[in-house]
């Protein structure tokens, strides 16, 4: 199926590793010219050759910790350097927050921040110059944890909030031609990630995880979650409105 994404302005924060990865990847198959943000530039520099020779029409990297900077100031720095993105993706976010479901406001703001507010506030950016053109994608990575509200509430909370900004404000957006969405990962395994350690160690708590939580019986890949992403910012998906989209391997 040609996406026709060839030469799209593509902006990916969270790119330099994991799913972000991925991501980065199937845009690069696309031929699209990449923009990337995340804080390590070892990795990113790495990730700049993988795109390179996946075909990337170009790619450009900015190392940004999300969480310590001024998100509208960088969102408009973006614009000014780059010009208006065709697509947006926002990747970064994770469980790695705090567990105390008992915890105060700066814990849920730290989760909150992390998983929808940072992206939400560069979109008060990056959206209006959308709007005006007349087209735009905005994707969000959220989880399966946001629907099935288990695991670490804070975690589950956070992404919830998240796909109630997306079905929301995706609505609002829908006849501007702006296309918002997210894709809801199920659990995902990749080197260096959370279950990377206890798949190499053989250990127990993986099969009972699968046998209990994901119907497929294996781990997605960041390529599984990746198709999704580049589908939902061609085209093809341009019914697709404010939705939020499984990719989880029949998760219960
Ligand atoms: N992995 C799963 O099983 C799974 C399942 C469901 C949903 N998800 C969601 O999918 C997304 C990606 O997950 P992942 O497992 O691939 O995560 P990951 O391995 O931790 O990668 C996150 C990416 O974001 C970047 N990043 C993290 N904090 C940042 C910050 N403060 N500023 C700028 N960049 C930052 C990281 O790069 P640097 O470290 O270089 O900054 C990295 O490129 C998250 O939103 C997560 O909630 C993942």
């Amino acid at each position: 199926m040609d996406l026709g994404l060839r030469e799209k302005n593509v902006l990916i924060v969270g790119a330099s590793k994991g799913i972000g990865r991925g991501i980065v990847n199937g845009f690069a198959a696309e031929q699209c010219r990449i923009v990337a943000i995340a804080r390590s530039e070892a990795l990113l520099k790495e990730v700049k050759e993988e795109a390179i020779q996946n075909g990337a029409a170009s790619f450009s990297y900015e190392v940004v910790d999300i969480m310590e900077e001024d998100t509208t100031a960088l969102a408009q720095s973006l614009l000014d350097k780059y010009g208006v993105f065709d697509i947006v993706v926002h990747n970064v976010g994770g469980s790695l927050v705090s567990r105390n479901h008992l915890g105060g406001a700066e814990d849920w703001n730290y989760a909150l921040k992390f998983n929808a507010l940072a992206a939400i506030d560069m979109n008060s950016v990056l959206i209006p110059p959308m709007i005006e053109r007349g087209s735009g994608r905005v994707i969000h990575i959220s989880s399966i944890s946001a629907v099935m509200l288990r695991g670490n509430p804070l975690y589950a909370s956070a992404k919830a909030f998240l796909n109630a900004y997306v079905t929301t404000v995706g609505r609002q957006l829908a006849p501007t031609g702006v296309l918002m969405c997210s894709v809801m990962p199920g659990a995902v395994a990749f080197e260096g990630s959370y279950w990377d350690k206890f798949i190499q160690e053989g250990h127990p708590r993986v099969e009972d995880f699968l046998r209990h939580h994901q119907a497929a019986n294996r781990f997605g890949t960041p390529e599984e979650i990746a198709n999704a992403v580049v589908f939902m910012a061609s085209d093809k998906s341009s019914f697709m409105q404010a939705t939020n989209i499984p990719v989880d391997g029949a998760n219960m």
